[in-house]
């Protein structure tokens, strides 16, 4: 003869038990989610990440060892540049509106973030000096983007670039911040 078990009884310590643990489940996701929306934002609608297209005033093949492009954010849609990298007031990740690319005596093309490392002021281009130079507090910046007189301490941020087919047209990592 075969003797089952007898079956389960749902008690109200069973009840209690489930109970606060459903209570406890809720507790932990209704305070959590605020956390997790908090550390991991969702991009605003409409925004999103990639590469800039940016038409230059001259093209790539025409700028010779020494000289600068300057170059900005396109309006329409409105878009940033992403700096690659950073220090003092710039950092990777923050945005810049416009850039240089300069060509180095090797012949090798760098692109810079406008914004001047000390405080954030856009750097113009000194053709005469061949420098970086900032109108705000007089910082200045050699064209390879190191600093050649401070307050700024820090040198220039690079942008990721690429040249198109188009000499006339680069593409630069950046996010299209809304139509
Ligand atoms: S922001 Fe450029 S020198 Fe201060």
């Amino acid at each position: 003869m075969v003797i089952s078990d007898p079956p389960a009884r749902f008690t109200r310590r069973t009840f209690i038990g489930w109970w606060m643990a459903s209570l406890l489940t809720a507790t932990v996701v209704a305070g959590g989610a605020p956390i997790l929306v908090f550390l991991w934002p969702a991009p605003p609608k409409g925004q999103k990440k990639g590469l800039i297209k940016v038409a230059l005033d001259k093209p790539l093949d025409q700028l010779q060892s020494g000289d600068a492009i300057k170059f900005d954010a396109p309006k329409t849609p409105n878009s940033a540049f992403i700096m690659a990298d950073g220090g003092g007031d710039n950092a990777a990740g923050d945005l810049a509106f416009g850039g240089f690319l300069v060509k180095d005596d090797s012949g090798k093309v760098n692109a810079f973030a406008i914004n001047c490392s000390h405080l954030g002021c856009s750097v113009a281009l000194n053709t005469d000096a061949k420098t970086f130079d900032c109108p705000c507090h007089g910082s200045r910046f050699h064209l390879d983007g190191s600093v050649l007189h401070g307050p700024a301490a820090y040198p220039l941020s690079h942008l990721t670039w690429q040249q198109e087919s188009d000499p006339s047209t680069i593409s630069v990592d950046g996010i299209v911040l809304g139509f």
